[in-house]
């Protein structure tokens, strides 16, 4: 179906290549026709006025020579209408015809009145009558006859042009003139169609191609692409064509990305379930089966399993946290906050894990720091995750410095630490869900790769920035960012922790 209308299309085109080469042949042939045939007839007309005038001369002289007497011109008349194939008559002042002659047999013309009154007053006449058609036209002229200075009567000069194109004269000239220009016309309509053919093909070409490559994207092959080979409207389909193939191209590739993100999510979620799910299910068998008589034994059983059931817990909640922040479903209340506070108190909290890894907690901050504008629960959170990281993987004798200064428009927060760093290749993935420089590592340490996801969806959900930077061997800074609150609006008072934080 496709196939035939490409072909229709170029059989259009080419079929109106011909229609209008052939309408404009027509229209010049009848113009060039027409305008031809009336100039010959003015020159035949003139022809025929000369011969006239020629004769009327003669017949004049013939006439006074025998003795003014038109007998004497009769030899002289048909003569002449042998010569210029015409049919004459003469006529006296009275306008009664006193000789004639006719070339061959033809009958002799009656000059209507009209005709010879003229010359009878010394007035040329010529003409011609009959329709458009060569077949029943006729050219005339009449000129004065004088002897002595006298109007003695008139020539009448007929000729019938048909008749005389029969007999191969200078009448033939029309016909073969129309003949040429037919034939002229024949010849340019077939090389019109030829070079309509190829036009036609030059310019279904592309359109083909832009078919061919329509269909391929059609079927998934976003890719294709059209060659564009031209500026004009032809070109801009193509153009059109490649630039929508690209918006997909695209749309797909990001469908595929979060299609690759969900599954991977589905994966790592099932894994990290499974795990504490089987330690559970081990140790659950191993009381019910009596293999457990120790009563310390049995207490530290049950204790393994409230842990695993605790990392379960969190697992689920970080989950559920994570998907609210991102799907934008959690309720944040941005108030006017001062970080100091905040700050001094997530030290305090974890101020007793620090002393147990013998890790040193500190803070540097500004006299006054700006009231930024955030949920002081949900900055918390973010606090707590930051140097709950920064704890976990900095050795003892380490340092951990909390730092709050002012940028552009922003306060900047950074949680320095001392530890084992994190490779430049690592660094840019940290801030992904599920995402553990060392697995196993990870694994023994209970992290769950979820804290700096949630992290950034906070930050992010407040309109501030995160970001990382490390040195393998010397330390990390994780960085986040706060919009300043508008000024002279007064601080929250200052507010306690919340009940449930995401270790
Ligand atoms: N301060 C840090 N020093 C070295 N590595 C870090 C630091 N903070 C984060 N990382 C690395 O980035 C990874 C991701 O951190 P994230 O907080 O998202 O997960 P986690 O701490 O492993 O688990 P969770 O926070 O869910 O308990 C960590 O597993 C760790 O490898
Ligand atoms: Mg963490």
């Amino acid at each position: 179906l496709r196939a035939t209308s490409v072909r229709s299309l170029t059989w259009k085109l080419v079929i109106s290549y011909i229609g209008v080469i052939a309408l404009a042949i027509v229209i010049v042939s009848l113009y060039v026709g027409f305008s031809i045939r009336q100039r010959f007839e003015v020159y035949q007309e003139n022809t025929v006025t000369r011969q006239g005038e020629l004769l009327a001369n003669r017949v004049g002289r013939a006439y006074v020579e025998g003795g003014r007497n038109w007998e004497a011109t009769q030899r002289l008349v048909t003569n002449s209408a042998a010569l210029t194939r015409s049919d004459i008559t003469i006529v006296d002042t009275t306008g009664q015809v006193r000789v004639s002659g006719a070339e061959g047999d033809a009958p002799r013309p009656q000059p209507p009145a009209a005709e010879i009154t003229p010359p009878l007053h010394g007035t040329i006449v010529k003409g011609h009558q009959g329709g458009f058609l060569p077949g029943n036209r006729r050219i005339y002229a009449s000129a004065p006859i004088t002897a002595n200075r006298q109007i003695i009567g008139a020539v009448y000069l007929t000729q019938s042009p048909p008749r005389l194109a029969r007999r191969g004269s200078a009448e033939e000239f029309l016909p073969t003139v129309n003949q040429r220009i037919a034939t002229g016309g024949l010849l340019a309509g077939v090389l019109a169609a030829l070079i309509g053919a190829v036009l036609a093909r030059s310019i279904t070409r592309p359109v083909r191609e832009i078919t061919a490559a329509v269909e391929h994207i059609a079927e998934g092959d976003y890719a294709q692409r059209v060659p564009v080979r031209s500026h004009d409207e032809v070109g801009a389909l193509a153009e059109a064509c490649n630039r929508m193939a690209a918006e997909l191209e695209r749309d797909v590739g990001e469908l595929r990305l979060q299609e690759q993100l969900r599954r991977d999510l589905v994966s790592n979620v099932s894994h990290d379930l499974s795990t504490p799910l089987t330690s559970i299910q081990g140790f659950t068998e191993a009381l019910m089966d009596g293999v457990v008589e120790n009563d310390d034994h049995r207490r530290e059983t049950y204790q393994t399993i409230y842990t695993e059931v605790l990392r379960l817990r969190r697992l689920v909640d970080d989950l559920k946290n994570l998907a609210q922040y991102e799907s934008g479903t959690i309720a944040i209340v941005p108030r006017p906050l001062a970080l100091e506070p905040l700050i001094q108190e997530i030290v305090r909290v974890e101020e007793a894990s620090a002393a147990e890894r013998g890790v040193r907690l500190m803070t540097h901050m500004p006299a006054e720091l700006p009231l930024v504008l955030a949920d002081s629960d949900r900055i918390g959170q973010v606090l707590l995750n930051l140097v709950d990281n920064a704890l976990r993987y900095t050795p003892p004798d380490g340092r951990i410095t909390i730092a709050g200064c002012v940028t552009s428009g922003a306060v900047t927060v950074d949680v320095i630490d001392t530890g084992e760093g994190i490779a430049a290749d690592q660094l840019p993935h940290i801030f992904e869900r599920f995402y553990r420089v060392d697995r196993s590592r990870s694994t023994r340490t209970g992290g769950g790769g979820l804290g700096l996801a949630i992290v950034k969806a906070i930050v992010e959900t407040h309109g501030g920035t995160v970001s990382a930077e490390s040195v393998v061997g010397k330390g990390t800074t994780l960085r986040f960012t706060l919009p300043l609150a508008p000024e002279g609006v007064p601080a929250e008072p200052e507010q306690a922790l919340p009940a449930h934080v995401s270790l």
